[in-house]
């Protein structure tokens, strides 16, 4: 015996770099988890449905919470043999529990086990990357909110176009990761099917209720056509989308930001717990951070790319090839979390020289507002009371809060329109 699941009509031996070129277990081990989630759920339709007596089904529910155990211990040994999560774990529930554990398999495949098991995984992934999004536009917005009085050079064509609020600029980008996060609740609303019950093609043939299996393991809905449920990935192709296209807003945010940072704008500091120096240059600043969240877009965008490749013209229904979709979400996941921390801890500790002119212009409005006249109505020598920064040409400044001020339509820069913005998006993210 070969001891393989499928060990029963093959008589030689697998060249042992086809062994290595067919397993999966060295990443898809990340499924243990929810791989055992599954079988627990299968193995309890099973005995419902009269092919597992009562004793049958805790014997392997007991094995395998003790498998779980043994993954999150560090104790679970791997064996050569154990090409994926499936085989490995079912191989240790066969040497804890005995002949018994061979049941649990009835009537599922492992087709319809790892797309059931892809689906719980990024369910719970999605919700994690989800938070962290809000968390992202929470920290923009609040800025936007804070700094709503900082006034800013607007570019078109990377030209000066019009004066603008800082604040306009921010919730630009947050507006656009709005979207992202909204469609993100779309994506997992499709993730959130059963296919468990399709089997290898044709459906499950021993009356498992897979009604019961949904509601055993909190799923929206369940898959209709088993051909489909045990072959299609759309739902991996959305996913990928979706990174790509907030990798594509968060990949221009950070652009400006370089730029901003940069001597020759100097309208931006980035914080030196997301810089790196230069050992050679020691005047140097580099602004690796966004860098790197410029360069992450790449990755994804690949990843997305390379898993319609695998896709497109596959025939029905369950090929190997379809094995190659999990490398593409795991490092996807992986990169959109680490981005997204990233993104908010340098929005949230990225410092303005526009801080002391806020300051100063802050109690302008204030002395304005005491004496009852319009900001431009106060004289030099009053606002050089306030700062001896003020000079001739504060005429100037007003001149640009005249211009933003006129914006006034929903959208625009104005005060009143940057303020109606804050308010829609808080509004979009207590919505979702
Ligand atoms: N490791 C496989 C995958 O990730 C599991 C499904 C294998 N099914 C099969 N018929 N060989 O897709």
């Amino acid at each position: 015996e070969s001891g393989k699941l499928w060990g029963g009509r093959f008589v030689g031996a697998v060249d042992p770099i086809m062994e290595k070129f067919n397993a999966s277990i060295a990443y898809d081990r990340h499924l243990w988890e929810v791989d055992v989630q599954g079988s627990k759920a299968y193995s309890r339709a099973l005995e419902k449905a009269g092919l597992l007596t009562k004793a049958e089904m805790e014997q392997i529910l007991r094995g395998l919470d003790k498998v779980a155990e043994e993954w999150t211990q560090g104790t679970f040994k791997l064996n050569p043999n154990d090409e994926d999560i499936h085989t490995a774990n079912e191989r240790r529930l066969k040497e804890l529990i005995g002949e018994t554990a061979g049941k649990l398999h009835t009537g599922r495949s492992r087709n319809d086990q790892v797309v059931t098991d892809l689906r719980l995984w990024m369910r719970q992934t999605c919700s994690t990357l989800s938070a962290l999004l809000r968390d992202l536009i929470s920290t923009m917005v609040d800025r936007a909110e804070a700094e709503h009085d900082v006034l800013f050079p607007g570019y078109t064509h990377l030209q000066r176009a019009q004066p603008i609020r800082w604040s306009h600029w921010i919730l630009s980008h947050a507006v656009a990761l709005t979207r992202d996060s909204e469609r993100l609740l779309e994506v997992q609303k499709r993730i959130n099917v059963l296919p468990l019950g399709s089997g290898a093609i044709a459906g499950n043939p021993l009356g498992v209720d897979r009604e019961l299996l949904r509601a055993e393991l909190n799923f929206g809905a369940i898959t209709l056509n088993s051909m489909d449920a045990t072959s299609e990935r759309d739902f991996v192709a959305e996913f990928l989308f979706w990174a790509s296209l907030c990798m594509t807003h968060l990949s221009r945010m950070a652009e400006d930001l370089i730029l901003y940072g940069t001597k020759e704008f100097s309208f931006v500091q980035l914080s030196d717990a997301y810089s790196t120096g230069s050992s050679l240059m020691p005047q140097k600043k580099n602004p690796d951070s966004l860098e790197l969240i410029r360069s992450k877009a790449g990755r994804v965008f690949g990843r997305c790319a390379g898993l319609l490749m695998t896709l497109k013209g596959l025939p029905s229904t369950y090929n190997k090839d379809l094995q190659e979709d999990k490398e593409a979400v795991f490092e996807v996941s992986d990169t959109m979390s680490a981005v997204l921390q990233v993104a908010t801890g340098i929005i949230s500790t990225l410092q303005m020289p526009f801080r002391q002119a806020h300051e100063a212009s802050g109690k302008a409005v204030f002395m304005a507002e005491t004496k009852g006249v319009a900001l431009n109505q106060l004289s030099l020598q009053e606002l050089q009371t306030i700062s001896p920064l003020f000079s001739g040409d504060v005429s100037r400044v007003w001149d640009y809060g005249h211009s933003v001020e006129q914006y006034s339509a929903l959208g625009g820069t104005a005060r009143s329109s940057v303020d109606w913005q804050i308010g829609q998006v808080r509004a979009l993210l207590r919505a979702q």
